[in-house]
């Protein structure tokens, strides 16, 4: 076995053959004329010339093996629905599903945007995308009207498929009614609507636009529609994901070098075995759920679990209960459902069989040492694997390798710079590289980004180069926005982002979007969101607003009303999701002589911090009335 030091310094080294070798993880129908092509930095372009499809990788391929093996299991707990379908019955749905799309107007390179819930259909709709050579764009169930109109009209859909409704405890959460305000906001509109009719909650078709998925696939019960081979540069999916403005950016993902990277990254850094059970926790509204619940699992032959409900319905134990029933061996999850778990009885950790159980994944969000410990010890020592990535890379910058070579973790690290990421730690200001042990630094991704990271900004590469690779003086260097250190060892630490990018329990969110949609409440003058630490969310957003008529301020029963007018804003435009913990009233906001809004002395005094220099505010006593805003009672 090859030490992970060697393995890594090959994949920096010798990048070429390194990345040749792993391509013989998946099928291609044409083999790859040339494994990297960077001659127009900051653009890689992984593979090209080979085609391939990545449904044929994750479905197709797995037929002649294992057909009548578990691929997809379908778990509800809301609607007490556990469905389980073969590699066969999976291959039978998505051509269905490939088949109703087609027969919709939608061709290769066209837009699918798939607004669902997490149910079985929402994975077909993905795959059937892939197989028809079709760009899909799915947007998070959370998100309200708002936030899917910027999407429709970013992406430009020729179809949208959705749902009745998903559910959250026990109760329907209707989409179609904020989809149909949604295509009423935007500028684009959809040739076609395919709706799944859970019967959860009542639908108004629209005449000539609105399809039912039940009626469509009994008609197409028997569609065979073979995969469409693209080149391994083909866009398979934009995914948006939010920045330091308003408007989000579709993070666009290639074909060949995703399905290669997610291919490895099963065998070195996640370990799971085809015919085995992957179950991930997260959303396919999110990364970790394209890469590891959809793609990643069915491309290693795995089986995975889709979870529809929260943690601790029925009870606390029902992951565990999962585990034991479905074998799983590689569970995903986030440091936020483990402080859920953490507040249930620990008895439920005892009462499954896990032995099943290799390793518990955590990602997303710092994994606090308390978290960990405590779900460390639950498991009986069963390995906690950090992993720290981005919707960008699609898979680990940072994580430990077992699959190379056994190595240890570190509380508070999520490992070393996985194989094919040259992981700088810079200087902010000169952009210098700090090669010392325990400097603090803006961790950046010396070009080409590895095979599965984004391609581009959909449709905007001028701000895919601006936002990600112009941030460093003088050098063409990824910045990942976030702060860390290294220690002698060569595991990282994550300080926090350099942005104004928060994390609430494991969502990234944009202060700037939360701002606008505040801002668009009349009486809303101006307002700025921070991000707050909190013990178990991670983070939640708090917003301090000038009001336009602030006759009532002094009126605690007036100021309570507005604050729960404002945050139905948000929800409303955005999603409860993005819905501020606290929105409090202020007359004016800290900033600079030149007008810059100091979130980050506001950020400090909310979390009880010095706010450092200020000599440049303008106006001290704004941060004095936040301060007694937030300040305890005593
Ligand atoms: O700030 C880092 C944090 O989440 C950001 C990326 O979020 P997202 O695009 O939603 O992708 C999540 C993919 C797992 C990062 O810039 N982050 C992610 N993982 C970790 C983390 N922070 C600390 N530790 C992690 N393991």
């Amino acid at each position: 076995m090859a030490s992970y030091a060697d393995f890594y310094r090959r994949s920096i080294d010798d990048r070429d053959a390194f990345w040749a070798e792993q391509a013989q993880l998946i099928d291609w129908q044409t083999p790859p004329q040339t494994v990297c092509d960077y001659s127009n930095p900051p653009f890689a372009r992984w593979f090209a010339g080979g085609t391939t499809n990545l449904c044929h990788n994750a479905v197709d391929r797995h037929l002649a093996e294992r057909g009548d093996q578990p691929a997809l299991i379908f778990v509800s707990t809301e609607t007490d629905q556990e469905t389980i379908y073969t590699f066969r019955q999976l291959h039978a749905e998505v051509q269905r599903m490939a088949a109703v799309l087609q027969g919709l107007g939608v061709k290769k390179g066209d837009r699918v945007l798939i607004y669902m819930p997490m149910i079985a259909e929402a994975c077909f709709a993905m795959l059937a995308c892939a197989r028809i050579g079709a760009i899909h764009s799915v947007v998070f169930g959370g998100f309200a009207s708002g936030s899917l109109a910027t999407r429709i009209d970013d992406a430009e859909p020729t179809v949208i498929v959705s749902a009745d409704a998903g559910s959250r405890a026990g109760k329907p959460v209707p989409y179609k009614h904020l989809l149909d305000e949604a295509i009423q906001l935007a500028k684009h509109k959809p040739k076609a609507v395919l709706l799944v009719d859970r019967g959860l909650a009542p639908m108004k078709l629209v005449e000539g636009r609105d399809q039912l998925w039940g009626a469509l696939r009994e008609a197409n019960l028997n569609a065979q529609v073979p995969c469409e081979w693209v080149d391994a540069t083909h866009p398979s999916y934009t995914l948006y994901t939010s920045g330091t403005t308003g408007k989000p950016k579709g993070v666009q993902r290639d074909t060949g070098g995703y399905a290669v990277a997610l291919a490895a990254s099963m065998r070195y850094i996640y370990c799971g075995n085809p015919g085995e059970t992957f179950f991930s926790t997260s959303d396919i509204g999110w990364v970790v759920g394209h890469s590891y619940i959809i793609y990643g699992p069915l491309i290693g032959g795995m089986a995975t679990i889709m979870y529809e409900g929260t943690p601790v319905r029925p009870d606390g134990g029902i992951w565990w209960q999962l585990v034991e029933k479905y074998k799983v061996t590689v569970m995903f999850s986030a440091p936020t459902a483990v402080r859920v778990l953490k507040k249930q009885d620990p008895a439920y950790l005892t009462k499954y069989d896990l032995s099943s159980l290799r390793t518990l994944f955590l990602a997303g969000e710092p994994l606090d040492e308390p978290t960990a410990k405590w779900i460390s010890e639950g498991l009986k020592g069963k390995p906690i694997v950090d992993n720290y990535w981005q919707t960008e890379t699609g898979w680990p910058i940072l994580a430990v390798c077992n699959g190379v070579e056994p190595t240890p973790t570190k509380f508070g690290s999520p490992g070393k710079a996985v194989y094919g990421y040259n992981v700088k730690l810079l200087d902010d200001q000169t952009g210098a590289e700090l090669t010392g042990a325990n400097q603090k630094g803006v961790i950046a991704i010396e070009g080409p980004l590895p095979p599965g990271c984004m391609q581009t900004v959909w449709r905007d590469d001028a701000r895919f180069v601006n936002t990600y690779w112009s941030s460093v003086p003088n050098k063409l260097v990824y910045s990942t926005f976030d702060w860390g250190i290294r220690d002698e060892d060569g595991y990282y630490f994550i300080l926090g982002r350099t942005d104004d990018v928060i994390n609430v329990a494991g969502h990234r969110l944009g202060t700037r979007e939360i701002e606008e949609a505040i801002s668009s409440h009349p009486n809303v003058a101006e307002v700025a969101v921070v991000g707050v630490a909190d013990q178990l969310k991670g983070q939640v957003a708090m917003a301090f607003a000038v009001l336009k008529d602030a006759g009532q301020l002094d009126d605690p029963a007036a100021m309570l009303k507005l604050e729960g007018e404002v945050m139905k804003v948000v929800d409303g435009s955005l999603g409860a999701v993005a819905r501020p913990e606290r929105v409090r009233f202020v007359t004016v906001l800290p900033k600079t002589r030149s007008g810059k809004l100091l979130r980050r002395a506001v950020q400090a005094v909310c979390e009880g911090r010095d706010p450092g220099d200020l000599t440049t505010m303008e106006d001290p006593a704004a941060l004095q009335q936040i301060k007694d805003l937030v300040a305890p009672v005593v």
